[in-house]
């Protein structure tokens, strides 16, 4: 439907890759990942759609993006950024008020998503950096559950995402889009 939409996504692993898919499908627009993007191309789309994963709390690829569309003013953003943690909008908030100024916030929607761990498919730096919080964890007293999981997901991945976390982001999509006479009603997903 709308080629005015793009999705951009940055993803090690797959999991961000997934869901830019997923919305990129949906809505019938373009799909780029974010290496690949140059300022030409995005210039041409009205509403640009950015994902990345949380990597110590920064989304990945990010600051790059940014810089390639810093002078384009007038476009519609939408970011959305997804960890392999449970989603609470404490978290949201928190990388939310870390990875955005002020100015960014007020233009950009935000959205949070939950991703998965896949140890085997990361590169080495980040095996390094997961095997020391492995080291943390096991010798840590009274896990949380949360902390258990993420311990129990370094023998075998574990994948959160579910096309119905989409649902909003295609909603606020759309609802950018209907001047265009397009109005469809989300349809999917119990
Ligand atoms: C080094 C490292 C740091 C991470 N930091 C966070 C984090 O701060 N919060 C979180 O929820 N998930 C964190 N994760 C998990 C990833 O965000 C998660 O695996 C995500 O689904 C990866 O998506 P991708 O494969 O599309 O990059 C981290 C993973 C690695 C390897």
């Amino acid at each position: 439907m709308s080629k005015k939409v793009i999705v951009v996504y940055c993803s090690k692993t797959g999991f961000t890759k997934k869901y830019a898919e997923w919305i990129a499908e949906e809505i019938d627009s373009d799909l780029i990942e974010a290496s690949k993007v140059r300022i030409n191309d995005l210039i041409k789309y009205e509403t640009i759609v950015y994902g990345g994963a949380l990597y110590a709390k920064g989304i990945n690829g990010l600051k790059l993006f940014l810089k390639k569309i810093e002078e384009m003013k007038d476009k519609k953003l939408i970011v959305f950024f997804l960890g392999a943690t449970p989603l609470h909008e404490g978290i949201k908030e928190e990388v939310i008020n870390s990875n955005f100024s002020k100015e960014q916030q007020e233009s950009i929607k935000f959205f949070m998503l939950r991703g998965g761990f896949n140890f085997n498919c990361l590169n080495i730096m980040d095996k390094f950096a997961m095997f020391l919080l492995k080291l943390k964890l096991e010798t840590k007293k009274n896990l949380t559950p949360d902390e258990k999981g993420m311990l129990s997901s370094y023998s075998r991945p574990i994948d959160f995402t579910d096309k119905k976390y989409i649902i909003p982001i295609v909603n606020e999509i759309r609802n950018g889009i209907i001047k265009d006479n397009y109005n469809k009603e989300v349809i999917f997903y119990d």
